[in-house]
């Protein structure tokens, strides 16, 4: 496949630190660490964004209900999403906190920008806002709640809002952006979300209204005293604050624009309508992509705090580990698409996917070298049909199916082939039998063991972006050094290089995945 090393930019959706990070806020951020992990493991320069969206009303007032500043709240909040990233091996390059006083000057440098094309104008707003959700919408797409109350269609309350305003001319752009969907298809993936928004904006936009008069906690308009920004242009303006924008050295230069806006399908229409009509007006290059994943139901249900089924993602990776929540994550579901998660299914799937099989078979590849061989490793084996049957499955999962598959975001795809693989390797461990050839042919033993550290170091590169640690401590093992963990490593000459570290021998094993079990009363989390 192609080999691409342009320099790659990921973001995150930023957010709302009105409350700690729940699991749907893990799952975004894993999936895209595991993007930027597999980028950089594929030679490319990267840089991954994330941070807290710390503006508008929602915060605002969820502070002023727990009678403190809001400051204080986002003080706090915005530390547990920095803790639970450090905890769940989220590799950003950048945590970008709106209320940074650098963000706030790259969200004034795009304001300019846009005054100065002529897209802003005053007005007064008089419409619907939800505060949930941080957007205004249109009469029309209110559905009606219990006592004649107005829904959201993301069944959020709605209230009548009329104060003065600034405008953003969205309706100027309709034309533009329904050019750019069609001639950059993949501005917006999954196909079912780029038809949602076709249909939305084919209907026709209204302008925007992009600043707040009625309270204070916001990105201060440039020479317009009395307004805030709108929430959302602040926030979307991380993406680019994110890389030192305005200036062009802090990485702005290199990284802009983004290859992938990764967010959840609640938040599409901010990033494929608002957001590139802001760079456009602003003048900037878009964003390659913007990607809506899938939400993450507990048991098939939404998670919210009036339920009380909100899973604590630190509770998790306590429980079973960050390795495995990583790994079921992406391997459950199917990513695009909502995704239900329960304990009893990661502990299923770990089990049987990284206990028994790869763990396994790392664990027996590497104990019978250990035992049989002294540890000592060696290319210089006489390979048998059988030998170069099992190494071009795992190649090929290692070197063409998987990437192929995370290159396009079909992280359970890519997965599933990667297991394939391993499946092989354990098939070819039980006919082989090395320990029977121990007596009877202790050559052909040899090349079998060392056919087995070939494929396992292979599969353990490949799965690395999902189970960095656990990977990295398999690696460690088997001697393998760490600039020869990346994909460039899986070729032939890679594998000789592996084996070229002088006087290496592997030694007693530990195991990478403990069996886990399903703590007692975890079924009814
Ligand atoms: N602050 C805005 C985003 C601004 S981006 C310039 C926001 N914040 S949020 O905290 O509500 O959500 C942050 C991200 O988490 C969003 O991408 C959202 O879709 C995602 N998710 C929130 N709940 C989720 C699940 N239950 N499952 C998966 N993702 C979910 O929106």
């Amino acid at each position: 496949m192609s080999e691409n090393k342009a320099p790659f930019y990921i973001t995150t959706a930023i957010s709302y630190p009105n409350g700690r990070p729940h699991i749907g806020h893990a799952y975004e951020a894993i999936a895209t660490d595991v993007m930027a992990r597999f980028q950089r493991a594929r030679g490319r320069e990267v840089r991954m964004v994330t941070g807290t969206d710390e503006h508008g009303l929602k915060m605002f007032q969820t502070a002023r209900d727990q009678g403190r500043a809001t400051i204080d709240l986002a003080d706090e909040m915005s530390g547990y999403f920095r803790e639970m990233y450090a905890r769940l091996n989220i590799s950003y390059d950048n945590f970008m906190r709106t209320s940074d006083a650098a963000h706030h000057a790259a969200s004034q440098a795009i304001w300019r920008a846009m005054e100065a094309n002529g897209d802003l104008y005053l007005d007064r707003y008089e419409g619907w806002y939800s505060v949930r959700d941080e957007a205004f919408y249109d009469e029309s797409e209110l559905a009606e709640g219990e006592g004649g109350t107005r829904l959201s269609p993301q069944g959020t309350p709605v209230e009548w809002t009329v104060e003065e305003s600034w405008f953003f001319r969205l309706s100027a752009y309709q034309d533009r952006l329904l050019a750019l969907y069609r001639d950059q298809p993949d501005f917006i993936r999954p196909e079912s979300r780029r038809n949602e928004v076709l249909r939305f904006v084919e209907g026709g936009l209204k302008d925007l209204s992009v600043s707040r008069t009625s309270f204070d906690w916001g990105v201060p308009v440039p020479g317009s005293p009395g307004h805030v920004m709108y929430v959302w242009v602040d926030a979307l303006t991380t993406y680019l604050s994110g890389l030192g924008y305005p200036d062009l050295d802090g990485g702005f230069g290199t990284f802009w624009p983004a290859n992938i806006h990764m967010i959840g399908k609640d938040i599409v229409r901010f990033h494929t309508v608002y957001w590139p009509a802001f760079l456009m007006s602003a003048g900037l290059p878009l964003p390659k992509q913007v990607f809506g994943h899938g939400f993450l139901l507990n048991r098939g249900e939404k998670m919210s705090k009036s339920l009380g089924n909100v899973v604590d993602p630190m509770a998790l990776a306590e429980q079973f580990g960050v390795d495995p929540l990583r790994y079921y994550l992406l391997r459950e579901v199917s990513f695009g698409q909502d995704g239900t998660y329960s304990a009893e299914a990661i502990v299923r799937t770990a089990n049987a996917d990284l206990a028994n099989s790869f763990g396994n078979l790392a664990q027996r590849s590497l104990s019978m070298i250990f035992k049989n061989l002294d540890g000592a490793l060696s290319s210089d084996y006489a390979s048998h049909e059988d030998d170069r049957a099992l190494m071009a499955i795992v190649n090929d999962a290692c070197r063409t199916l998987l990437p192929r598959e995370f290159e396009q975001l079909a992280f359970s795809v890519g997965i599933e082939e990667w297991l394939r693989a391993v499946f092989a390797c354990n098939q070819y461990v039980d006919t082989q039998a090395p320990w029977a050839l121990r007596k009877s042919d202790p050559e052909r033993m040899r090349a079998v063991l060392m056919t087995l550290f070939q494929a396992v170091r292979a599969l353990a590169i490949a799965i690395r972006p999902v189970v960095p640690a656990a990977a990295d401590k398999l690696l460690d093992q088997m001697g393998i050094a760490p600039n020869a963990r990346d994909f460039d490593a899986l070729n032939d000459a890679g594998w000789f290089a592996a084996l070229a570290v002088s006087g290496f021998t592997v030694s007693q094993p530990v195991p990478l995945f403990p069996r886990l079990e399903l703590p007692e009363g975890a079924g009814e989390a």
